[in-house]
């Protein structure tokens, strides 16, 4: 049976990287109610075997239909690309999910060279193959799986000369093959764009999906008639599987204002 136009939307990451795509939904969808689940008793996924993250996406995915909610985002391309097909095939709800923008850049690209930032998950999964079949002949992708960068955003050390090193130590080898184009196929890495930006400089084009994923969310819950009718503003739950009151301070450092968060 179909949810009530009002009941919320499910939002989950490992850790606190799908608050980058959550900002882009609430920007765009300004009175649905959101509920993100952060992983990160269970975090990082990107360097854990497929059925250690498979079985915490469909722990989450249980929980937030128990909790009636109307779609789910998996705001979290290692989770999208180990589990989605699976979860897609019992779940009663719309999954909108996380892609690296291997097309946008391929479109973009004017050197035929392009970067592509994320987790080992991710780099090596059946997904970004696809997409480099498809959407790859005519250019050089080079795949980074970048180490660290997760960690640095976990810990809200978002710039300063320790993470400036580590994103130097992994793009400018790209930079140094060719590449005129970056795409963040990590949720946690936009929380790094300032950074980025100070280290590879204004002529190269950062992609980031997280406004596409928005957009696609507004388009399925619209062609199923469940946009809220609601014009107040929505409500924001925040859930985490880890230490509550550290969830709570890096939480609120992203998010922009101070939040409150419970165990999941
Ligand atoms: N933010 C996630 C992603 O998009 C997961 C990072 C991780 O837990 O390793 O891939």
């Amino acid at each position: 049976m179909p949810q009530k136009t009002n009941a919320p939307i499910g939002v989950f990451d490992s850790g606190v990287g799908g608050l980058s795509v959550l900002k882009e939904i609430r920007a765009l969808l300004p009175a649905e109610s959101l509920c993100y689940v952060a992983d990160s008793g269970y975090a990082p996924y990107g360097d854990k075997s497929r059925d250690y993250i498979s079985e915490r996406c469909e722990y989450i995915v249980r929980f937030f239909l128990s909790q009636q909610v109307k779609a789910i985002v998996v705001a979290c391309n290692t989770a999208t690309s180990v589990a989605v097909d699976g979860l897609r095939a019992w779940c009663s709800v719309p999954i909108i999910a996380m892609e690296p923008a291997i097309k946008p850049a391929a479109l973009h690209t004017k050197s035929g060279v392009v970067g592509v930032l994320a987790t080992t998950q991710t780099i090596g999964s059946a997904n970004v193959n696809r997409l480099i079949a498809e959407h790859g002949q005519d250019m050089t992708v080079l795949l980074r799986a970048c180490a660290g960068f997760v960690e640095r955003v976990e810990l809200g050390e978002l710039t300063g000369q320790q993470t400036e090193h580590l994103v130097r130590q992994h793009l400018l080898p790209l930079l140094e093959q060719g590449a005129d184009t970056l795409v963040l196929g990590c949720t946690h890495y936009p929380f790094l764009a300032e950074t980025i930006k100070s280290v590879v400089g204004d002529n190269i084009s950062i992609i980031d999906p997280s406004a596409a994923i928005a957009r696609e969310l507004k388009r399925r819950l619209s062609d199923r008639n469940q946009l809220t009718t609601d014009s107040v503003r929505g409500s924001e739950r925040f859930l985490s599987s880890g230490d509550v009151c550290q969830a709570q301070s890096i939480i609120s450092q992203l998010w922009g204002k101070p939040v409150v968060v419970n165990l999941l």
